[in-house]
């Protein structure tokens, strides 16, 4: 890139909100008045609110909203749930509404929490012999870098977290010299990257300083991070009922249903192109209570992903058995989610979600995230084995068509009779428009 591009700018975080603004309109809008107007419609006039938000992160110049959805009437394990879903996808609240409604009426959700490990690692390397540095970490200072954290760990420590142990890994047939101190922590109701992040700045130092008084090789830290990939944080949420008890008005023929659900999900463990999607659409749920909840969607989304592919080919996150004439669908993800610190008290909405959920802790919560992504994968295979994706779809996504043409409330109650007994696609809602204006 060139430097001296006209339209770089210099010292852009350190001028007011509103110099940032008239920067931005003169240098890229054409039409100022109209998009100055859009960014100051979105302001909260709740000054205190609004500098809240201002303050997430920085240069912020107005807000981004999204709708904030909810899906009643999740059993699970005998509590019942009404679900926050944050996301701007049309359908994806109605199907998990629909997918708690059919499971309310047949036992609900089961979900538990198989393990709840967080993983940090300080990646370095060492150019002398690796045996010295094997016997000098785990004999002579591995305590040091406990005792050393002393005062990150000790609250954590009161309420039963901290770290649970640090092991050395010797990654040099991947990579000359590199060595990993590989580092294990339970974060009991937080997230926990904060916590983690410090613990392992300080294993660092703790390890520069040792190095350099006792090691005869050159010790070099590349640099400290926590994992976002936790397979032993991982929680699994199932249903499951006699084959029989699945029929109900969309599901006239159980017995077919269940044989073409289960290939629907086997398709998906053994092919790649198709797992992709359908594990898209378990996330349409999972991000959308993990965002509601002020959760790091994008951590939780890496992490999912690479479980899906941890045998070395991506893979169904879902599961399905038909046995004995039980029909069980299940799903089991690493999620690593805070219910304290972070966002979590910040963020009205979130605090709002939270109350909600009755105020869950992160185990609670990790089961809750879980059976929305299950109850989504549901819905999605329900309809996509049954009457196709589209019948439900169009008929959600008719208010956003009829919301670009901007119809008026008299134009929507129309067009929506008109659609409940014709196929909605785009140019059948133009068409239908067009008539009732001409
Ligand atoms: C759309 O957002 C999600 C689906 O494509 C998921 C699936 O195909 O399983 C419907």
């Amino acid at each position: 890139m060139k430097t001296n591009m006209p339209n770089t700018i210099s010292g852009f975080s350190k001028l007011s909100k509103s110099e940032k603004i008239d920067w931005l309109l003169n240098t890229y809008f054409a039409d100022k008045e109209n998009a100055k107007a859009l960014v100051e419609r979105y302001w909260n006039s709740d000054e205190k609110l609004q500098k809240l938000h201002d303050e997430f992160i920085e240069n912020t110049i107005t807000n981004y909203y999204l709708p904030l959805g909810v899906a009643p009437n999740f059993l699970i394990n005998e509590t019942l749930y009404a679900i926050p879903m944050a996301i701007e996808e049309s359908s994806v609240v109605a199907a998990a509404s629909k997918a708690a409604k059919f499971w309310l009426e047949r036992g609900g959700f089961k979900a538990e929490v198989l393990s709840t490990e967080k993983i940090g690692q300080v990646h370095f390397t060492y150019d002398g012999d690796s045996k010295d540095l094997e016997i000098y970490i785990n004999e002579v200072i591995k305590q040091k870098f406990f005792d050393d954290s002393k005062h990150i760990t000790k609250n954590m420590e009161n309420r039963g977290g901290g770290i649970l142990d640090i092991v050395l890994k010797d990654k040099t047939a991947d990579l000359e010299n590199y060595y990993q101190l590989h580092a294990t922590f339970e974060t009991l109701d937080a997230m926990g990257a904060n916590f983690i992040n410090s613990c392992l700045e300080q294993f660092a130092q703790t390890l520069k300083r040792e190095a350099a008084l006792y090691l005869k090789g050159h010790l070099n830290v590349v640099m400290s991070i926590l994992s976002n990939y936790v397979p032993q944080c991982l929680v699994r949420a199932e249903v499951s009922c006699k084959i029989e008890d699945l029929k109900s008005k969309d599901i006239p023929n159980p017995k077919e249903f269940a044989k073409q659900f289960k290939q629907a999900v086997t398709i998906a463990e053994i092919e790649p192109f198709r797992a992709v999607t359908h594990n898209k659409g378990i996330m349409n749920g999972i991000d959308a209570v993990v965002l509601a909840t002020g959760n790091d969607f994008r951590a939780v989304e890496a992490g999912v992903h690479a479980y899906a592919a941890r045998n070395g080919s991506y893979s169904s996150l879902t599961h399905c058995a038909v046995i004995d004439g039980v029909f069980k669908f299940w799903i089991e993800i690493p999620l690593a989610l805070g219910t304290v610190g972070g966002l979590t008290s910040l963020h009205p909405l979130v605090k709002f979600a939270m109350e909600m959920l009755q105020k869950p802790n992160a185990k609670d919560l990790m089961k809750i995230v879980a059976v929305a992504g299950l109850a989504q994968n549901f819905g999605a295979l329900k309809s996509l084995t049954t009457t196709g994706i589209q019948e439900g779809h169009m008929k959600m996504h008719l208010m956003n068509i009829l919301n670009q043409f901007e119809a008026t409330e008299a134009e929507k109650v129309r067009l929506v009779e008109h659609f409940k007994t014709h196929v909605v696609t785009h140019s059948s809602v133009v068409e239908a428009i067009e008539k009732i204006r001409s």
